[in-house]
């Protein structure tokens, strides 16, 4: 007989549960907007993305339905030169293949092309040096990623694209909560988008945010995100509905209000892995450079079978006999779904493998305690010596 589909089960300790703010909290600003009758490009609208630009540090703040409708806009922008320099001839976005396939899916859905890099081997983050191989003339811009919470090397990044008269943009789904020399990123580069889907920091129900320094660019995507109408009821670049209604920007604004606080949460619960998974032969993390934090929108940790004992699936057979979801993130890498592997690969992928093959991503979110953390670390450990059942192979 063959396993129940992971989502089926009722695990003991799922891998994530949304980190929400009190009902009360929100219940006000539902109450006004169904009174209001006005759902949808209201004022809640308004006041979530002037409190995001304080936030974010930037100037400019787009609210949009997902993060996957603000990368494909952001994209569609700068292909139609809404923002960009001069895009003649330029249809390539560099993009690490370690990533969430909503990123190379958004380069796609703008009509460009994606060119998978390598990561970093210790942040797991775009390699800035990979970028550099891959331009060219072709190339319209480069797409970081925060990837897990880990703020991407935006200054290399920066200067590398400077120099290139390429923008900067990055895919900051999980990088609400992340910090680059004490403050929140946003800033950095030409453009960030966030995700507020469930599974993040700050939620929204669904929902994106595009921050830019470009008052170009968000007009683009104001216009963008309501069909390519400008007001006028004539279209110059074709865009589809990527507004956020109200309710989702009231309940984004409260879970805003409490960043800190849910920061601050992950950040123990981080730390209490790292207490347990820290120095283990065999298990490496993450590793954050010193003048960053991550949002730790994901905790993961890669498995050497030969040093560890038994391998990332081995661990992850483990878990689930403890009744402990968990998930194999990116695997497989972008490169080789077929969606993507047509597209070009630009030097090696040599990181992007190992971790795809042996990354482990442990539970993470509103259901999480450091104590929960700390039993997670404990079945990790035990695994290593086949101490708990359901490391050896199997189903
Ligand atoms: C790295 C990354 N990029 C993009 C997305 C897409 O975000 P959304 O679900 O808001 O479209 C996600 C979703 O989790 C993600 O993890």
């Amino acid at each position: 007989m063959s396993d129940p589909p992971r989502a089926a089960i009722q695990w003991r300790v799922p891998f994530v549960r949304p980190d929400l703010p009190p009902f009360e909290a929100v219940e006000p600003a539902y109450r006004r907007i169904h009174a209001s009758g006005l759902l949808t490009k209201g004022s809640e609208l308004t006041a979530f993305e002037a409190e995001a630009a304080r936030v974010l540090g930037s100037e400019h703040v787009v609210a949009v339905s997902s993060c996957s409708v603000g990368l494909a806009l952001v994209m569609r922008a700068l292909r139609a030169g809404r923002g960009s320099p001069d895009p003649a001839g330029r249809v390539e976005v560099i993009l690490p293949s370690f990533i969430f396939l909503a990123a190379p899916a958004a380069v796609v859905w703008a009509g460009l092309e994606p060119v998978f890099v390598d990561v970093d081997p210790a942040s797991w983050t775009i390699d800035p040096r990979a970028v550099a191989a891959a331009l060219g003339p072709r190339t319209l811009a480069v797409l970081g990623c925060h990837t897990f919470g880990c703020p991407c090397d935006t200054d290399s990044l920066e200067a590398i694209c400077d120099d290139a008269g390429v923008p900067l943009l990055v895919d900051a789904a999980h990088g609400l909560g992340s910090r680059r020399r004490g403050k929140q990123v946003g800033a950095e580069g030409f453009a960030q988008v966030f995700s507020l889907s469930p599974t993040k920091l700050v939620c929204a129900g669904e929902g994106g945010l595009v921050a830019t320094s470009s008052p170009a660019l968000a007009a683009a995507l104001r216009d963008l995100r309501e069909y390519g109408n400008d007001g006028t009821y004539d279209c110059h670049v074709p865009g589809l509905n990527g507004r956020m209604p109200e309710p989702a920007a009231a309940l984004g604004r409260a879970s805003l209000s409490r960043l800190p606080e849910v920061a601050a949460r992950r950040a123990a619960i981080a730390a209490a892995y790292t207490r347990g998974l820290g120095g283990v032969p065999g298990l490496t993390l993450q590793d954050i450079d010193p003048c960053a934090d991550s949002s730790w929108k994901d905790y993961s940790v890669l498995v050497d079978p030969d040093l560890f004992g038994t391998d990332r699936d081995g661990v992850r057979r483990a878990l689930a006999g403890a009744g402990i979801d968990s998930r194999t993130y990116y695997d497989p890498p972008c490169h080789a779904m077929p969606a993507f592997r047509h597209h070009r690969v630009a030097g090696s992928m040599t990181v992007t493998g190992r971790l795809a093959a042996a990354s482990l991503s442990l539970p993470m979110g509103g259901q999480m305690t450091e104590a929960l953390a700390a039993e997670v670390a404990a079945v990790i450990t035990r695994s290593a010596a086949g101490l708990v059942s359901g490391t050896g192979s199997g189903p």
